[in-house]
């Protein structure tokens, strides 16, 4: 038999609930924040991602699905998104959304691909659920994508995960830090990671959230990025924490948090959950103004977030809490003719119900068994006898009464 692919997996009809439950939260939760929908391509040009994530990064180094188009004469690169922001900034840019209005709320809950190693909570198709503020350079955005997050994952029902922040600063703090960093990491280099030793020149502050416990020990007394941060960038970082504080958004300052795309300055900040071993992250983000130039636009302040839809549903399923599916209202069962039962049952579907009938022929017996295990609430009765009549019997499957109707009246009852 022909399988998945490694690492992606079939959604399958038994946990379409789970899914849709979460679609109707991430749906009602934005629309509250006014955030509106954007829905771009799986395929973008490689360079969207290139230029956008940075070259330095696992993602672009390592991870992506990138191929060449067949076009013989000019083959371009083109590449399967791992991510959504870059894909975001290129649609703002590409149709001047920014053009008629100061600042765009947007959302999305989108299938991503990245080459990693797949294990519990990775996979190489996964999900993510985002949403992206673009236009204000000002703390309130930070700090409202933030709530945004915390909302969605309490009303989803997750709440055993803390959130860390940190600040990366402005350019100018960041290019302190940076240079002081490489300095400090040169004089460990020999205990550093083989990983970490080709980050060093390239992508210094990756080597500080490494995983690897030779780097963890080497990086120990590394320099703090909030000892650098200049006036600006501070008053930045204490006016996004003061703003979650307010809305009793708990969180810790974690200075080493720094996370693995290059687009960020100021405010990053991750969710973490301790539930899911190694893969801990259930989404992250921050602000990315340096994003719009480097993609060719024109700069623009930006901040967001994703939240992996997966590992959402993993911690849902491990702490028990399962989406009922939908049961049906109504299950016309008994030996009347198909093309009778086929009618009532349109009839009834146009009241807004959900109708099920049998497509089988089993005994009457049969399926007035599979109408109990369904939960439907009403059984309606058609056999050949009530036919003849031209009745049909309603049976209410809690109280277990049943009630004769003339089959001209049934699409009346008030079900
Ligand atoms: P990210 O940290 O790369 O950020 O991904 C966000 C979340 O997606 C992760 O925390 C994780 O839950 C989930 N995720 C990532 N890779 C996988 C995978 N292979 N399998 C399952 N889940 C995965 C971003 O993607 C940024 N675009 C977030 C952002 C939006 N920053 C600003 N705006």
């Amino acid at each position: 038999m022909i399988q998945t692919i490694r690492g992606t997996k079939d959604i399958l009809p038994g946990e379409i609930s789970e899914w849709h439950f979460l679609e109707e939260v991430f749906k009602r939760i934005t629309s509250q924040f006014g955030y509106k929908e954007i829905r771009t391509p799986v395929l973008e040009f490689t360079e969207v991602f290139s230029r956008g994530i940075g070259e330095g990064t696992d993602i672009v180094g390592k991870e992506m699905y990138s191929f060449n188009t067949k076009d013989e004469k000019k083959p371009e690169s083109v590449t399967m998104r791992p991510e959504m922001t870059a894909s975001v900034v290129r649609s703002v840019t590409q149709h001047s959304l920014l053009h008629h209005q100061p600042t765009l709320r947007l959302w999305y809950c989108a299938p991503f691909f990245r080459y990693e190693n797949p294990q519990k909570g990775r996979q190489r198709q996964f999900h993510q659920f985002g949403a992206e503020c673009i236009g204000s350079p000002n703390p309130e955005s930070d700090a409202e994508v933030v709530i945004l997050a915390a909302t969605v994952l309490k009303e989803i029902g997750i709440t055993d995960y803390t959130l860390a922040i940190n600040s990366l600063g402005n350019k100018t703090s960041r290019e302190k830090y940076r240079t002081e960093l490489i300095s400090f990491l040169k004089g460990k280099f020999d205990e550093l990671s083989e990983d970490s030793q080709n980050r060093l020149e390239k992508n210094p502050l990756r080597v500080l959230d490494s995983k690897d416990a030779k780097d963890k020990a080497a990086t120990k007394d590394a320099p703090s990025i909030l000892d650098f941060l200049d006036e600006e960038s501070e008053t930045y970082f204490k006016n996004v924490q003061e703003i979650l504080k307010e809305s009793d958004v708990e969180f810790t300052v974690n200075p080493r948090l720094v996370r693995g795309l290059d687009y960020y300055n100021h405010t990053v900040f991750e969710f973490l959950t301790t539930k899911l071993g190694s893969q801990d992250a259930l989404g992250g983000g921050g602000r990315y103004d340096p994003l719009f130039a480097q993609l060719g636009g024109k700069e623009t302040p930006a901040v967001g977030f994703a939240l992996g839809i997966e590992r959402l549903l993993l911690l849902r399923e491990q702490n028990n809490v399962q989406a009922e599916a939908l049961k049906p209202d109504i299950f016309i069962i008994g030996d009347g003719s198909a093309k009778k039962i086929q009618k009532l049952a349109l009839q009834i579907r146009q009241k807004n119900l959900y109708v099920l009938t049998d497509l089988l022929r089993k005994s009457f017996k049969a399926q007035m068994k599979e109408s109990n295990k369904l939960g439907t609430r009403y059984t309606i009765i058609f056999g050949q006898q009530e036919e003849e009549k031209g009745i049909a019997i309603i049976k209410n499957m809690e109280t277990g009464v049943q009630t004769e109707y003339p089959l001209k009246e049934i699409a009346d009852f008030q079900f």
